[in-house]
């Protein structure tokens, strides 16, 4: 009998992946929507778990505004925390593993070298403490939950995504322009989403359990990284370093937010490939004229 998986948050830039990777694998996949299952109500959760009684559950649902979420601290509250406790409640009932998906802003950026899943969380914004005590709930409730932290997630799916991604907020504002802004001052690992499914999945098929990060090919600054978009997308709008003091937001965010993936490699799990292998990818299967 093929495993069981249910995917909630099925339409998001990971949830498109993880369905692709697992039927790839030749798993049975309960793919959820927003539209379908809402995650913070309960009885959805219990319903579509009890319908397909799976052996692992992945929650790629997530409310991910970082800056809107200062006004709004309950809505991300909802979706990241007390959500995650109806899914961890359902599925310590049905004895099911749940894979949760967390941030590289539960760290507060103090750090010189990659995170490790020992360092001391400190987040810095509503949305950071929501991802946090998701992570929490999660453990709270269950002996065998896998909590996968990453970093600037792109796919192919933000073409279509409310949110999309940096990729093609970068594109939008090429496309307008306008002169183009980005920090040079805070760093981080941006993560390519199918490369991300398919560890999460190696993950689960190893029996891990507990924190794992998984972030991209190596630290870059978002200025660098918009630099490396725009040279394999073949386009040359006006980029203009600056920095945090400069471009302020309404949420403060780490400075510096590299993960390691020490700890997933010690598992004998390849490294995440160079992250302009990711970005020429990204291109490729997007395929839309940039
Ligand atoms: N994106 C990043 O840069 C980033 C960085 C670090 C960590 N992460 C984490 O990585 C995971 C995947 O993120 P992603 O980039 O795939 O996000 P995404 O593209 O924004 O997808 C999130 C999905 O969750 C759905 N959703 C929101 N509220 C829901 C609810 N109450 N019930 C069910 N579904 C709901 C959204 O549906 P609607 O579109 O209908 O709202 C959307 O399809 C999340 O845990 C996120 O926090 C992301």
């Amino acid at each position: 009998m093929p495993p069981r998986a249910i995917v909630f948050g099925a339409s998001g830039q990971l949830g498109v992946e993880l369905v692709r990777e697992l039927k790839s694998r030749n798993y049975e996949v309960a793919a959820w929507d927003r539209a379908q299952a809402d995650i913070s109500t309960p009885a959805a959760v219990e319903r579509a778990l009890a319908g397909f009684d799976p052996q692992v559950v992945f929650n790629s649902a997530a409310y991910n505004q970082v800056d809107v979420a200062e006004k709004e601290p309950q809505a991300a509250y909802q979706v990241n925390a007390l959500a995650v406790r109806n899914l961890a409640v359902a599925c310590r009932q049905a004895d099911a593993l749940l894979v949760h998906f967390s941030t590289d802003y539960v760290f507060d950026g103090a750090a010189s070298r990659p995170y490790s899943e020992e360092d001391a969380t400190h987040p810095l914004g509503a949305y950071a403490v929501s991802k946090l005590a998701g992570e929490l709930y999660a453990q709270a409730y269950l002996e065998r939950a896998l909590i996968v932290r990453t970093s600037g997630v792109f796919g192919p799916g933000g073409m279509t995504t409310a949110r999309g991604n940096f990729v093609e907020l970068m594109l939008r504002l090429a496309r307008s322009g306008q002169p183009i802004r980005v920090v040079e001052d805070h760093v981080a690992s941006p993560t390519f989403a199918p490369h991300l499914a398919a560890r999460t999945v190696d993950l689960v098929e190893r029996d891990a359990r507990g924190v794992f990060h998984i972030g991209g090919g190596e630290p870059i600054s978002w200025f660098d990284f918009a630099r490396l978009i725009f040279e394999t997308a073949g386009v040359e709008p006006r980029l203009q370093a600056t920095n945090e003091r400069e471009y302020r937001t309404p949420a403060r965010r780490p400075k510096y937010s590299p993960l390691s993936n020490a700890k997933m490699e010690k598992l004998g799990l390849a490294p995440m490939p160079p992250l302009r292998e990711a970005v020429e990818t990204y291109f490729r299967l997007r395929g839309a004229p940039v």
